[in-house]
């Protein structure tokens, strides 16, 4: 899509890039990550307001170390380095960079000396966050120091004239508290940016583009229900109508009655086109006997496979494009060759994979977005909140939350205690502060009292935790009063169990998921 306004953000690398793009798009101005060597030619035509070098994990004084192009600072257009960025920025200018054996890093103090646009509006003693083992020792020519730290006599750096500013700290991270406010300076002051990079401009943008792309030709989609593909399911129908075809697989391993929450709301409500495969009964047999993590995980993913083509074999000829959920951290991870931020990123949503007889075409609406982003366009297409706020689940279900073998009747019982689970934390006012909640089914039976009887039954293991993508994750302190009654329920509802634990394990060095 063509934007009317945007900032370029060159990546060096820093673990942290994807961040400065995240706080530059809440402002409202869209920004894109690309190479660290993108020709300033090439800049040129695109013709961004401004230009972000990024931090980066090298040391700008090695041979080796990533350059940008020099021809970027003769461009006209402002410039702001971070870090590794803001000493790429003075030495490609004729500054010195002094190569530091000692790293500074965490939180520091830092004044601002001289008054500078990108701090307008800010107290002149800011805490920022530190994270450099080199600095800069000799500002370019025309270069003024602008903030100083009691580490870092330049601690910021412009040449207002030029419009070219660093600064030594991450103002991306939140333990820059006003560095937000310094990335706004720098797009709307510096820049002259308006901020036009709304959701809603980005559907009724999408929808123009996808129309054009997609002429009277028909797409399918692979509807799992989770947030991208539903939000894709959305905006796709918006834009085309009948020519969109979901195909939905209902592997058995669904949560309860999920399937049943998928064909009211895309089918009855939307009223797309929507293809429901119920082969539970394949993917169980595929499964019998396989208590295995990995071989569970192997056989559902080409069980998936086999279906999805079988249903797409039906539409062939029909339709050309196939559409895909890949978000914004995916398409990053292919341009940052200094194995840069995204590297920790998976991509667990793509139909990879399907036989050569099936030969379609992209197209990906959401390869734009970051996740919050996603759910602000779920929310304007009129989806629910309990599809755009759904918490993240495994492709391969509730088979990796049974432990050991799967049959019909365990996954019934999974499936009554899962409920449960949801249930009384739905019922929490800061339930989205809860990354992910559910139950799993373990392999033991232990001993209980039902009135006079003794009973020797299922324990469910409830896990609930924190985490900001998935990547790292802290158990949830759920208060006591909420585990109480995910406890008595589960017990007291559900047959066949008849004792429940809570998971304190984070991650690393535990998993999210069980299995
Ligand atoms: P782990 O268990 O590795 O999970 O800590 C991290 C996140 O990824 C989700 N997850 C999956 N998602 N297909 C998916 O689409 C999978 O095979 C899969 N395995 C784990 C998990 O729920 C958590 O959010």
């Amino acid at each position: 899509m063509k934007h009317s306004e945007w900032i370029a953000i060159l990546d060096y690398g820093s673990q942290v890039t994807q961040l400065i793009a995240r706080r530059i798009r809440e402002q409202k101005v869209y920004c894109e990550i690309i190479r660290f060597d993108t020709p300033a030619t090439e800049l040129k035509k695109r013709a961004p307001k401004g230009i972000i070098l990024s931090g980066g994990p090298c040391s700008v004084p090695d041979a080796d170390a990533p350059k940008c192009d020099p021809a970027l600072f003769d461009l006209n257009i402002p410039i702001l380095g971070i870090c590794y960025g803001m000493q790429l920025t003075a030495q490609t200018l004729g500054g010195k960079v002094h190569k530091g054996t000692k790293r500074e890093y965490g939180k520091a103090m830092m004044r601002v000396t001289k008054p500078s646009q990108i701090f307008q509006g800010l107290e002149p003693e800011l805490q920022v966050w530190m994270s450099h083992g080199d600095k800069v020792e000799v500002l370019p020519k025309g270069f003024e120091a602008i903030a100083q730290s009691d580490n870092c006599p330049y601690a910021a750096m412009q040449d207002s004239t030029r419009k070219i500013y660093g600064v030594q700290f991450h103002p991306e991270v939140v333990h820059t508290p006003q560095g937000a406010q310094m990335l706004g300076n720098f797009a709307y002051k510096i820049c002259g940016c308006v901020g036009d990079w709304k959701m809603s401009k980005f559907i009724e943008e999408n929808i123009t583009a996808i129309r054009a792309k997609v002429g009277t030709d028909h797409v399918l989609l692979g509807l799992s229900g989770g947030v991208d593909s539903s939000v894709v399911a959305a905006l796709l129908h918006k834009a085309i109508g009948p020519q969109l075809h979901c195909v939905y697989v209902d592997n058995g391993l669904m949560r309860y009655r999920e399937t049943e929450e998928i064909e009211k709301l895309f089918g009855d409500a939307f009223g797309i086109d929507l293809t429901v495969a119920r082969e539970g009964d394949l993917f169980l047999k595929s499964l019998e006997g396989v208590s295995d993590p990995e071989k569970k995980r192997k056989i559902i993913g080409k069980t998936f496979i086999d279906v999805f083509a079988e249903k797409a074999r039906g539409f062939a000829g029909k339709v050309r494009y196939l559409a895909q959920g890949t978000l914004y951290p995916d398409v990053i991870e292919s341009v940052s060759p200094i194995g840069g931020p995204s590297a920790t990123i998976k991509s667990h949503h793509n139909v990879g994979g399907l036989p050569d007889d099936l030969q379609f075409d992209l197209i990906e609406p959401l390869r734009e977005l970051f996740k919050d982003e996603v759910r602000e366009v779920g929310r304007e297409l009129g989806l629910p909140s309990y599809v755009v706020d759904r918490q993240p689940f495994p492709g391969p279900g509730l088979a990796v939350r049974i432990i050991g073998d799967i049959t019909p009747e365990r996954i019934a019982v999974l499936q009554q205690a899962d409920l449960r689970v949801r249930e009384e934390i739905l019922k929490m006012p800061n339930h989205l502060d809860v990354w992910q909640y559910f139950a799993v089914l373990l392999p033991i039976q232990t001993v209980g009292v039902m009135g006079d009887d003794r009973t020797y039954e299922n324990v469910v293991a409830v896990r609930a935790v924190e985490s900001r993508d998935g990547m790292t994750a802290d158990w949830y302190k759920l208060p006591y009063e909420v585990l109480d009654s995910i406890s008595n329920r589960i017990i007291n509802e559900v047959k066949g169990v008849n004792r429940v634990c809570y998971d304190i394990s984070s991650k690393p060095p535990s998993t999210i998921e069980w299995e």
